[in-house]
């Protein structure tokens, strides 16, 4: 069969699903079908077998057919309204906020208790973190799913979860949540019956009767916790075999080379599309697909098997849109929003993806107070593939990796390795000269790799140093607020709030130190004291969501262009030219007042250089210069 013969078939077999259905939706559906039938094919050529191919093409439109027919009519009228506005994430008045619920709210219907909070903010998008049935004990902060079916039940039940989604919606809030989809719970259902020796289920997983092939794959494999999970394989007696862990030894890594999962994740999507859920994370993304020799990280299928789950997606509930947790190095991160294998996979796959890049130069222009590496590294980057939207962020729930390049750093004169060292080492405190406080997460001594965690008021030196502190809180998240994407604010920062110093007495959490950056959000903090550290960033954080909405050229579909002659080596500056006017942020990553020529600013097309965040003139001294304050940060437009 060809693919045109194919691609009509299915649609031919979804119209058979869908006598029930008016002609109307049926119509609609079909011609969903038909638009995307060729992206599905396309993605499911990871498969060898044709009649596998065919085969799963027809579950997955099976899936789709019965989750449009069971898709509530608010959500169609949100399908309709995303497909007149396609590019709705892209508005420069996206903010986002991510939390813990039960840290953030207790649970989900004291969501609506924090509204105002977040209304106050700016917020636009959240981002709750997983929600879904976990394993009891220790879970990997819910990324070790027992069932994708149930809400945890602390948290609430499904009826609530759609509330929250209905509830957001109309405050003009889209929700994300994570979809676990490269492991599961040793005690999710699917294990369970691969433990009990069901062989269907045992080809869910990779499993193996004895070393030989684990060991010729852990010859090329990095260690994700080689602190308290090392290696990536797990004995387990009642698989008698060895299964692949890359995290913990509780959550097996799916074998996506069986069609069966694809499906089976097809079908969660959908579930979570139908109880109102508009952006999916991806969560560890990168790792779906082992290749023997390799880091198995980045392969090529990962983009085929996320661009036949997004065709599908897009038949049942073109609302949603796809989140890359693909947490990688520089060169990586593009192929997550299509820009792999010369653009093969653009506006296909995923339409959000994390900017970890961004986000490690940021702490590493504020710990060495100069900006050439990260211009550089910013500069070298592959423009962003159409449609595509960074996620830019100051830090997230996880520990930073110091993602940085070795070219990049050979290009400004000092090591990779010495570089990554230094971050470490400043970030840890130990340092001379630090005013950071963060925690040495899993130091690898094979690598010399020890990433960090803390909050960003720590990392910034809220103890050493509050006043300073605030200030790099708030420069960090303007310069990610300016660089456009949607930004987002990990819960806790926009308080100031510092690490949790009891982290490590709950249950589960003694080894991993994560917990220590994903504080409690309690009534008392809020609203918080007026002029206290937390209100002076929950204000400034506003006030940056504020300017940045009222800015059509902070639109996500503009890269800046990073400075890089004539400006001082302790300023960062981002430049925007757009219809609407150019606009050029500075930013100063250091403890003094740094100069602006403002000729430079005049060469820019800036005559009467008016910052937008200060709402003031930029003036200069006798020498034509503007002075930066420590740590500020200019928006820059023509008036
Ligand atoms: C993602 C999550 C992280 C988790 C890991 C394994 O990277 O962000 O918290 O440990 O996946 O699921
Ligand atoms: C994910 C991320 C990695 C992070 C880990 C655990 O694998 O890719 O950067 O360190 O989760 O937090």
């Amino acid at each position: 069969m060809t693919g045109q013969d194919l691609a009509a078939s299915l649609t031919t077999y979804a119209a058979s699903l869908l006598t029930a259905l008016t002609p109307e939706r049926r119509e609609a559906f079909l011609l969903r079908v038909e638009r995307w039938a060729p992206d599905l094919l396309e993605g499911l050529a990871v498969f060898d077998d044709e009649a596998v191919r065919r085969g799963t093409a027809e579950r997955l439109v099976g899936v789709a057919a019965r989750a449009y027919a069971a898709r509530p009519d608010d959500l169609h009228t949100l399908d309709a309204r995303r497909l007149l506005r396609p590019g709705w994430v892209q508005d420069p008045g996206m903010f986002g906020y991510a939390c813990y619920t039960d840290r953030f709210a207790g649970d989900l219907a004291g969501l609506e208790r924090r509204a105002d909070h977040l209304e106050r903010l700016g917020v636009s998008y959240l981002h709750l973190m997983p929600l879904l049935e976990p394993r009891e004990g220790d879970n990997d902060g819910g990324y070790a799913v027992k069932d994708y079916r149930r809400v945890r039940p602390d948290l609430g039940d499904r009826d609530d979860l759609r509330a929250v989604t209905t509830m957001l919606r109309g405050r003009g809030i889209s929700l994300c949540v994570d979809l676990v989809l490269n492991h599961v719970a040793r005690e999710h259902a699917w294990a369970a019956a691969a433990r009990a020796g069901d062989p269907e289920y045992r080809d869910y997983f990779h499993v193996f009767d004895d070393r030989t092939v684990p060991d010729a794959y852990e010859a090329t494999l990095p260690e994700v916790f080689p602190d308290f999970a090392p290696g990536s394989f797990t004995f387990d007696d009642e698989l008698a075999g060895w299964v692949w862990t890359t995290f913990n030894a509780w959550q097996w890594d799916l074998d996506w080379s069986n069609p069966a999962v694809l499906v089976e994740f097809a079908d969660v999507v959908c579930d979570l599309a139908n109880l109102g859920v508009e952006v999916v994370r991806l969560d560890a993304v990168a790792f779906l697909w082992k290749r023997m020799g390799t880091s198995c990280q980045n392969q090529p299928e990962v983009h085929q098997l996320v661009q036949a789950l997004r065709a599908t997606t897009r038949m049942a509930a073109p609302a949603v849109l796809f989140k890359a947790e693909a947490i990688v190095g520089p060169r990586d991160l593009v192929a997550y929003l299509g820009g792999s294998e010369g653009g093969r996979h653009v506006g296909r796959v995923s339409d959000l993806a994390y900017h970890n890049s961004l986000m490690v130069q940021v702490w590493s222009m504020l710990a060495t107070g100069e900006t050439r590496l990260a211009r550089h590294a910013l500069r070298a980057l592959p423009p962003t593939p159409p449609g595509g939207t960074w996620i830019t962020y100051v830090r997230c729930h996880d520990d930073i990796g110091w993602a940085v390049d070795d070219g990049d750093a050979a290009a400004v004169g000092v090591t990779g390795e010495g570089h990554r060292r230094f971050l470490s080492d400043w970030y840890a405190g130990e340092f001379a000269g630090s005013w950071a406080d963060g925690l040495v997460f899993q130091a690898n001594p094979a690598t010399g790799d020890r990433r960090i965690s803390g909050t960003a008021a720590s990392l910034c030196g809220i103890d050493a140093d509050p006043g300073a502190a605030v200030a790099r809180v708030l420069l960090a998240h303007t310069i990610v607020a300016g660089y456009g994407g949607v930004p987002v604010v990990w819960s806790g920062d926009e308080l100031a709030l510092p690490n949790d110093q009891h982290w490590a007495e709950e249950p589960g959490h003694e080894a991993d130190n994560r917990w220590a950056h994903r504080p409690r959000v309690t009534d008392d903090h809020l609203p918080p004291a007026p002029g206290s550290a937390a209100d002076r960033v929950l204000g400034g954080l506003s006030h940056l969501a504020r300017v940045r909405a009222s800015l059509p050229s902070l639109h996500a579909s503009l890269d800046p262009e990073v400075l890089d002659d004539g400006l001082d080596d302790g300023v960062l500056g981002l430049l925007r030219r757009h219809w609407s006017g150019t606009v050029v942020g500075l930013h100063n990553v250091t403890a003094a007042p740094r100069p602006v020529a403002l000729s430079l600013l005049a060469d820019l097309g800036l005559a009467t250089p008016y910052d937008v965040l200060g709402e003031a003139p930029l003036t200069a001294d006798a020498d034509g210069l503007a002075w930066l304050p420590p740590y500020g940060a200019w928006w820059v437009v023509d008036r």
